[in-house]
């Protein structure tokens, strides 16, 4: 099998990348990857020798190249991780998530088309169906969830759900999509709230908890979701759409507090700054289907994921403190600097 993994230098896709060659020792891996600011070579150092690794520095927006790497690889499955992946930097520049995420999106099921594929999957996100009341704990988003999105990140996912969808349909592109909850874990880029709350504790910098803290998110240790995917491409029925989550729903205060009490640090850290324009009160998963379907369940609950992944950057300094030193000085200045 020949697998193009597309934002594999990424959090979730480089973790996918790492899982699949561990697993499935004959396949080839051709990680397609633009290297925007959220993209890494480190995270790749371990598997980048590997004779079933190969590397292709694409925008996948830019279709003569994407083209050109389909002619070359003629792969047998498409999973696209490849995005802008960040609420906030959406609500600041919105253009780059249109063109990234709906229309790179598009370009790789054309070249699907033209080239033929077994299996095109597109990694999304339950941020596509909006929110959630937090007075309804009883409530759950399934696959029959309407999309009702509120940040230009969502709108442009769920732009993107739609485009693979009608591809399925009118040009018989045996696709499938996968709508997974928030993930946390290793190679996390230190913008997303866990590993900046960690980044942050061990700095000995404040926590900037947006608003009152009361949102809620529903956390996947980024492995499960990866083995989700494995599952899905390998077994799940085309056309079809899974959500993947755990039922691990902490508020936002829980999860930094949380990190605060594993660092022995203080919550004298914790600094409420201003909300989220639009900010979605709460996310949470019904995973009945994919457990039906394909026999998935989480392994990794809150507690043991968020302890490994502690130890995890505590471990691996030089990976995120080579992040925070360079431009990101910039982009925290300018997101938090007057909050
Ligand atoms: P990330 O921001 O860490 O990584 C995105 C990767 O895509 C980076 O390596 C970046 O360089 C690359 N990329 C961006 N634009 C590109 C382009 N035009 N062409 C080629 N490569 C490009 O994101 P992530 O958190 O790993 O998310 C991966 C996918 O999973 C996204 O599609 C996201 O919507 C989805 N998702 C994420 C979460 C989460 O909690 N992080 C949850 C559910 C779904
Ligand atoms: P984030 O990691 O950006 O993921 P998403 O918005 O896609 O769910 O944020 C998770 C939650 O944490 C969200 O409710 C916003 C909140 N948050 C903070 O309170 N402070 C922060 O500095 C960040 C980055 C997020």
């Amino acid at each position: 099998m020949k697998i193009v993994v597309t934002g594999g230098a990424g959090f979730i896709g480089g973790n996918f990348v790492h899982y699949i060659i561990n697993k499935y020792k004959d396949y080839k891996i051709i990680c397609v990857d633009s290297l925007t600011y959220a993209g890494n070579m480190e995270t790749l150092d371990s598997v980048k020798d590997n004779p079933n690794f190969s590397f292709y520095k694409i925008d996948i927006a830019d279709r003569e190249e994407v083209f050109n790497m389909f002619e070359n690889e003629k792969p047998d499955i498409v999973v696209n991780f490849a995005a802008e992946s960040h609420v906030d930097r959406s609500i600041e520049d919105p253009g780059i998530f249109l063109k990234t995420n709906v229309m790179g999106t598009g370009v790789l099921l054309d070249a699907c088309r033209k080239y033929g594929i077994k299996r095109y999957h597109q990694v999304s996100t339950d941020e596509v169906y909006g929110d959630l009341p937090l007075d309804r704990p009883d409530l759950f988003f399934t696959e029959e969830t309407p999309l009702h999105t509120s940040s230009p990140y969502s709108a442009s996912k769920a732009s993107a759900d739609l485009l693979v969808g009608a591809y399925y349909r009118t040009f018989k592109v045996p696709v499938t999509i996968s709508r997974c909850s928030n993930n946390y874990g290793p190679y996390h880029f230190p913008e997303k709230l866990i590993p900046l709350m960690i980044a942050n504790a061990l700095n000995d910098k404040e926590l900037p908890v947006y608003g009152t803290g009361e949102n809620v998110r529903d956390w996947l240790y980024v492995e499960d979701h990866c083995r989700a995917i494995d599952l899905i491409i390998h077994k799940g029925t085309v056309g079809e759409v899974y959500n993947i989550g755990g039922h691990n729903e902490r508020t936002n205060l829980e999860v930094v507090k949380t990190i605060l009490r594993e660092l022995g640090k203080s919550e004298d850290l914790i600094k409420y700054v201003t909300d989220r324009a639009g900010h979605d009160m709460r996310y949470a998963i019904d995973p009945t289907k994919i457990n039906n379907e394909l026999g998935w369940l989480p392994t990794t609950t809150f507690d043991e994921g968020i302890k490994k992944t502690i130890k995890w950057y505590l471990d691996n300094r030089h990976w995120w403190e080579n992040i925070i030193s360079g431009e990101y000085q910039n982009y925290y200045e300018k997101m938090y600097g007057s909050r």
